[in-house]
């Protein structure tokens, strides 16, 4: 990312407050995983840690990595081991039996040199286990979004720099990578939001907002206004129109 305008930044806070559904609703990923007491876990994109802490709890010896010093910080309060790192600059090398990942390989948009990294870091045989954004995740609000960018002359592509793969493509970069693919699929999973659409957008897109100045909050409500017939109940409770893809793969 270069520009200011494209820069997404993550608070602990913010998060905390907008967003604590992602690890709440990780059940399914944590499943497949299936962790084993002693296993060396690579986990990343691991935020705050909450679900660090959760693999740590079964008795995995977990190492997170985040691009984000905020959420990082959060993390180690939790007493966890994590490095300020990329998954597109790690260097690990067979250090890891698995490899877990929930929420963040969609704002990935390099996914074949994440791919190499992530096999590089495992041991043979060592799996890959991840949930993210899959093809037509969140369409509805991006939808909306590029709309009023069209309307007042922004950016529309700052709607969405996120990567959703159909399970084809994801399962062809993975072969290509050195993995072979056990399970993978697209999961619909309309998902609540505590804080609404107001408080997704300033969560997850405030770098979209950024370019229309001192219109920002006006072309803020006028997305949350076009959203709200599809997205809202009547009683003013707020879904969220995600898609998982769920995989799950082994180190060849
Ligand atoms: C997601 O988990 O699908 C997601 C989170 C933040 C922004 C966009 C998508």
């Amino acid at each position: 990312m270069s520009s200011l305008a494209e820069k997404q930044i993550w608070s602990a806070d913010t998060y905390e407050r907008n967003a604590r559904f992602v690890a709440d609703l990780a059940g399914d990923v944590l499943a497949w995983l299936s962790p084993q007491p002693g296993e060396r876990i690579l986990d990343v994109g691991c935020g705050d840690g909450a679900l660090t802490a959760r693999l740590a709890d079964l008795g995995a010896n977990v190492v997170g990595i985040d691009a984000s010093e905020s959420l990082l910080e959060a993390a180690r309060a939790r007493g966890l081991d994590v490095v300020r790192q990329d998954v597109l600059a790690m260097d690990y090398s067979g250090s890891f039996d698995a490899i877990f990942s929930n929420a963040v390989l969609h704002w990935v948009t390099e996914p074949a040199r994440a791919i190499a990294n992530m096999r590089r870091a495992l041991t043979p045989n060592g799996r890959l286990v991840a949930e993210f954004g899959g093809h037509g995740n969140v369409a509805a609000i991006v939808t909306a979004m590029r709309a009023a960018a069209h309307r007042h002359g922004g950016d529309a592509d700052l709607a969405a720099p996120w990567f959703y793969p159909t399970p084809e493509e994801y399962s062809g970069l993975l072969r290509d990578g050195g993995f072979k693919v056990r399970r993978i699929g697209l999961y619909p999973r309309p998902t609540a939001l505590p804080t609404g659409m107001q408080g997704w957008l300033e969560t997850f897109r405030a770098p979209f907002f950024r370019q229309f100045g001192d219109q920002a909050d006006a072309v803020k409500a006028e997305v949350v206004a076009l959203l709200k017939p599809s997205l809202c109940d009547k009683a003013g409770n707020w879904t969220a129109d995600y898609v998982r893809l769920r995989v799950e793969a082994v180190a060849v």
